[in-house]
């Protein structure tokens, strides 16, 4: 069970993608705990501000600080996790990483907004900082469900079938294998023969080799770090 808290000032981005799918089976199954905090609530003044003007001029507001300290002190600190900053400036996200994440017992993750947030937040609460890629979006929120549900799939019992997610691209540096569904022909392309007969060890090889092909032809970069443990 995970159990991951969420800074945002827009908690209503969540509500349909958690409510869908492998995310919302793996909240049913207690497996995983989303808990959505509005930073409003730690807003200043009667219009509950979370935003100024940044020092020194420039485009746009910049989140201050005030808001991301205390919701970080109401939800009882993060001694017992990780608390993670999504920022374009952080460290790439990948399937190590997430396999990593998925891990641990507990998540804080604060979403940024606007030109981003008042670099006291990572000066005083030294957030861990992950992208997603390096392009800019307009907030965090994305990026958190992108870093959940990556994550969800690899908590055990999340996935129907437990091998799922060991037999997917990036595991042990390939991309995973062409696959193919009914029809056996489909407008005149035919399912490869080798994986209609049955003999195993041979489609356990033709799908090495095409993983392998498909790795070296698109991403030859995750070779030069991977390892041959392929399945
Ligand atoms: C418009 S962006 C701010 C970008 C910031 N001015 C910069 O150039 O680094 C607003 C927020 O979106 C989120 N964000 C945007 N792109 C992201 C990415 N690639 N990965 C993770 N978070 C991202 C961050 O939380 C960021 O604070």
């Amino acid at each position: 069970m995970i159990k991951i808290d969420v800074l945002t000032l827009f908690p209503g981005f969540f509500e349909s993608p958690l409510s869908a799918s492998i995310l919302k089976i793996a909240i049913e199954k207690g497996l995983l705990e989303i808990r959505l905090h509005d930073l409003r609530t730690w807003g200043v003044g009667k219009r509950r501000n979370v935003d100024d003007r940044p020092y020194g001029g420039g485009p746009g507001m910049l989140m201050t600080p005030g808001p991301i300290f205390e919701a970080v002190e109401a939800i009882g600190g993060t001694k017992d996790g990780r608390l993670i900053l999504l920022t374009p400036q952080g460290k790439r996200l990948d399937q190590e990483l997430l396999d990593e994440l998925a891990r641990e017992q507990r998540l804080v993750l604060i979403c940024g907004r606007y030109e981003g947030i008042d670099e006291r937040v990572r000066i005083g609460l030294s957030p861990e900082e992950i992208s997603i890629g390096d392009y800019v979006l307009s907030g965090g929120e994305i990026p958190s469900l992108v870093l959940i549900e990556g994550l969800a799939r690899q908590i055990p019992g999340v996935l129907g079938d437990a091998s799922s997610a060991d037999a997917e691209s990036f595991k042990g540096g390939v991309l995973d294998f062409p696959q193919y569904t009914r029809p056996p022909e489909f407008r005149g392309m035919r399912v490869p023969e080798v994986l209609l007969g049955g003999d195993h060890k041979k489609i356990d090889e033709w799908r090495r080799q095409e993983g392998l092909r498909r790795t070296l032809a698109v991403r030859p970069d995750l070779r030069s770090g991977g390892t041959d443990g392929y399945r």
